[in-house]
Parts: C-alpha cells; structure tokens; sequence
C-alpha cells in the first residue's frame, strides 16, 4: 500500500505561501519516496491557483471540508464538486476541528464522505477520542463509534485519519503501543486496502517511529506541514514504507 503524507493548513496561509509549496516541490524533485502520495490542503481559497501552478506533480491538493449538497442556498460553504473544479484530489471531512467548533455531528460527516466520492474526489475520514475518553478506557468504544456511523457504506477509495483530540497542536502523541493497538482495532473494522493515517503533533523528530507501526499507512500533519523544510523530513521519513 503506497503511505500518504497530507498536509492540513488549517486558517494558514495566503497567495505568497507559494514559496512553500514551491520550495518542497525542488525537495522532492531532488529527491523522494516513490512509494509514498503526498498532499496539501491548504485554504480554500488557495486550491485552485496551486493545483494549476504546480500541476505537473509531485504534489495533490485537497480541501479541508465540505458541505453535503453539490449546490444550493448555503451562503459560504464549498461543495465537494466545486474541489473537484478546483482540480482537488482529496477532502478532509470530519476534523475534531469541524466536529467541535460547528458540531458537526456522524451523520453529516458521512453525507460530507458520501458528497466526495460523489465528487469523484477520495476523502480523508477523521476520528479520534478527547483526552476525558482516552482517561477513563473509552478511546476504542469512542472511535468504534464514530467509524461506525461516519463511515461511508462503499467499496470505493477512502482514507481514515486517527486523530486523538488532545494530540492536536499539542506538542504530545500516544505511545507508540497506544497508536499501534488502535490501528489494529480501526483495520479490524475497515478493509485492508484502506489507508490509515496517524495525526496529532507529527513532526520531524518521532514521524520515522511512527510511520513504522503496523497498519500506519501514513500521517495527517497541521503545524508541521506549514514549513516546506519539516513537512519534507516528514515525507522522507516515509519512503520505503509499504
Ligand atoms: P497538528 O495537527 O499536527 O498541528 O497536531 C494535526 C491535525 O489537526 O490534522
């Protein structure tokens, strides 16, 4: 299974982030993993100017989130069908992000996974227990949950992130058992060619450990993604991973 490096910019970034993007993309070309897709969901309104400038690869772009419909009187959303006209790859549905701060809820998360695939586009799946779930034993039964209900009912390509809620932005990750016990458990309940992607504080310094656990097909990176410097050490420390 080839591993997938996507990057989530969150509300970073403007038309002169380019030079980022500009400078991993000289990086890459020197040298990187064959076996390893790669990915930058930067702001909206940024997919369309990057995916066009630098279209002739290494790099996919994708968006960060979208409504269910294809059209209609949702006064500033984006559809999954306006991603893909924006020559998008992938969309990210259901960050704790989203979940928290506009409660989206399962059921929306699947409709928005549906809305990609209906797209033409391959969504990125996320899920993940808060830190009072993973204290009191429930991290499993709370991701069990959310894959059951989030989950589109399909054959066809989808990603999932595992994401622990206070691994965001933290600076702290699960052990390394941690994240291997709850990759078994989400392959366990998905198919085996579905990618799996670890998220929550990967950098430089502890991705080639984490890349190496069983069933982590990849990684969902925020802070470290915004630097071309970091979020290539981060692809580096992929290649050869299967
Ligand atoms: P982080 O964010 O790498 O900054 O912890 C990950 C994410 O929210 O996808």
């Amino acid at each position: 299974m080839r591993a997938l490096i996507a990057g989530n910019w969150k509300m970073h970034g403007l038309a002169a982030s380019r030079g980022e993007i500009s400078a991993l993309v000289a990086k890459m070309k020197a040298a990187a993993p064959t076996d390893c897709d790669v990915l930058i969901c930067p702001p909206a309104t940024l997919v369309a100017a990057f995916a066009a400038e630098f279209s002739g690869g290494p790099i996919q772009f994708g968006g960060q989130d979208c409504h269910g419909e294809p059209s209609g009187a949702h006064t500033g959303d984006i559809s999954a069908e306006m991603f893909a006209d924006a020559s998008a790859a992938f969309v990210i549905v259901g960050h704790s992000e989203r979940r928290a701060n506009h409660n989206e809820s399962d059921a929306e998360v699947r409709g928005k996974a549906e809305a990609v695939l209906r797209a033409g586009l391959t969504p990125i799946i996320c899920v993940g227990e808060s830190e009072a779930e993973r204290k009191a034993g429930k991290a499993l039964d709370i991701v069990g949950g959310q894959l059951e209900q989030s989950l589109p009912e399909t054959s066809e390509d989808f990603v999932i992130a595992y994401e622990p809620v206070w691994a965001i932005g933290t600076g702290l990750t699960p052990t390394l058992a941690d994240i291997a016990e709850m990759h078994a458990f989400i392959r366990a309940k998905t198919r085996e060619d579905v990618r799996i992607l670890y998220g929550g504080s990967v950098k430089p310094g502890n991705a080639e450990d984490i890349l190496a656990i069983d069933n982590v097909n990849g990684a969902l990176v925020g802070g470290a993604s915004l630097k071309a410097d970091d979020f290539y050490k981060i692809v580096m420390a992929a290649g050869g991973k299967q």
